[in-house]
């Protein structure tokens, strides 16, 4: 998103507050934001926060004086790189659908020839009807992007309408901007722990957090990929864009792999799998008392392993999580499992590893190249990780 100008148009809802959670996340990723308001909008938030945030003038009239010459909405509209119209009203999705132009926002729209994503917010009655499904469906198909409603609570109680939250959003926004450098690619991604079950309560399982595997879910869907994250219990979002199928144990995520890995052509296993499972799970919750209790693990199927057994010219990226001789250790790991890529942490280190936001990672290559990284967020080596991968894949 960064040096992109993305204009935010903000419509009368309740949800307009959340346009400025949205804004801050745009400006923190780089964009230059213009917010174009309704008169509508601005009964709900001030056209001076939007400037104070944006740091921009807030368009708002048709008529108003532009700042330079250009007539205001066709500048606007040719400078957009994206237009996200956030909350969408009923009222500003029908005047798109059906040509009408009566405010600076319809005309900006109607200008543009960039991507128009909009986050539709309204009363579940008023999204349901015949009219806003027919418009949206109409919008749809001459490619404009819609993100939500999601269900829950609104204005008028409970139900279908509103705004999806800022984060989804700017995700989506994010996709939309980003180079599809892996348009169409089918990408298979594990994430996040699994659970071993000991009794109907009862379970072993490790601290993942399933943050490296969705931040990898995230960038690759923006790049365009046919994303597949099969992912252990996490709770972390779902990223916008991907198929998501959710697994609790070894043996389960085994499966979704069996009948996702074929066909696709990049894998990356960035799961922490347990090594072990309890050879009997009871069904029922076991009993305490004072005796101790003996529980007999069996290990689990190494899945990277076998997948690598048939992988054909699929690309694996494996990690390797170490609490000593990393690169060793890690190298081990790359021949006994095939891969192509490992991306190896030491464990130990207070920045880097299980539920840490940021990894310290050496990424080393089947012909034995090493790559040692700094400190730096998950999300950014996502995209070095997917940057490497991709060209692997040339
Ligand atoms: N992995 C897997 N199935 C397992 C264990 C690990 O697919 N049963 C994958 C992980 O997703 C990771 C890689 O193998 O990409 C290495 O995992 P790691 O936990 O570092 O090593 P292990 O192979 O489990 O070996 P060890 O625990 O002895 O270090």
């Amino acid at each position: 998103m960064k040096d992109k100008t993305v204009i935010l148009g903000v419509t009368g809802g309740i949800a307009a507050y959340k346009a400025v959670d949205l804004l801050r996340m745009m400006k923190r990723a780089g964009a230059n934001v213009k917010v174009v308001m309704t008169e509508a909008a601005a009964r709900f938030v001030g056209e001076i926060t939007f400037r104070v945030l944006s740091g921009n003038p807030v368009g708002m009239g048709l008529f108003d004086s532009p700042e330079g010459w250009d007539v205001n909405h066709v500048a606007l509209a040719q400078e957009a790189d994206l237009i996200i119209v956030a909350p969408a009203t009923a009222n500003v999705i029908g005047k798109a659908a059906n040509g009408l132009a009566d405010d600076l926002l319809s005309c900006v729209i109607m200008a543009s020839r960039r991507s128009v994503l909009f986050a539709p917010a309204m009363n579940s009655g008023m999204y349901e009807s015949d009219a806003v499904q027919a418009n949206i469906e109409t919008l749809k198909s001459r490619g404009f992007h819609f993100i939500g409603p999601g269900t829950g609570d609104l204005a008028c109680g409970q139900g279908v309408g509103r705004m999806e939250e800022p984060g989804i959003i700017f995700e989506a926004a994010a996709g939309l901007l980003s180079c599809k450098t892996l348009d169409g690619v089918p990408v298979v991604i594990t994430a996040g722990p699994t659970r071993e079950k000991i009794d109907a309560v009862r379970f072993i399982s490790n601290p993942s957090t399933g943050r490296m595997g969705y931040a990898a879910a995230r960038e690759a869907a923006r790049r365009g990929a046919c994303v597949t994250l099969i992912s252990g219990p996490s709770d972390l979002s779902d990223p916008f864009g991907v198929k998501i199928i959710r697994v609790q144990s070894a043996l389960d995520m085994q499966k979704a792999l069996d009948e996702n890995l074929p066909g696709s052509k990049i894998f990356i296993s960035a799961a922490a799998v347990s090594d072990f499972r309890p050879s009997e799970p009871e069904d029922y919750k076991i009993k305490k008392s004072d005796a101790s209790l003996n529980v007999e693990l069996v290990p689990n199927p190494d899945l990277l392993a076998l997948a690598g057994k048939n992988k054909g010219g699929r690309i694996h990226v494996g990690f390797a999580a170490e609490t000593e001789d990393m690169k060793e250790n890690a190298l081990k790991k790359l021949g006994e499992k095939n891969l192509d890529m490992i991306v190896a942490n030491d464990i130990r280190s207070e920045d880097s590893g299980f539920g840490t936001e940021t990894d310290r990672a050496m990424i080393i290559l089947s012909d034995g190249t090493a790559e040692d990284l700094p400190v730096m967020k998950k999300e950014e080596l996502a995209g070095i990780i997917l940057d490497r991968v991709e060209k692997l894949l040339k």
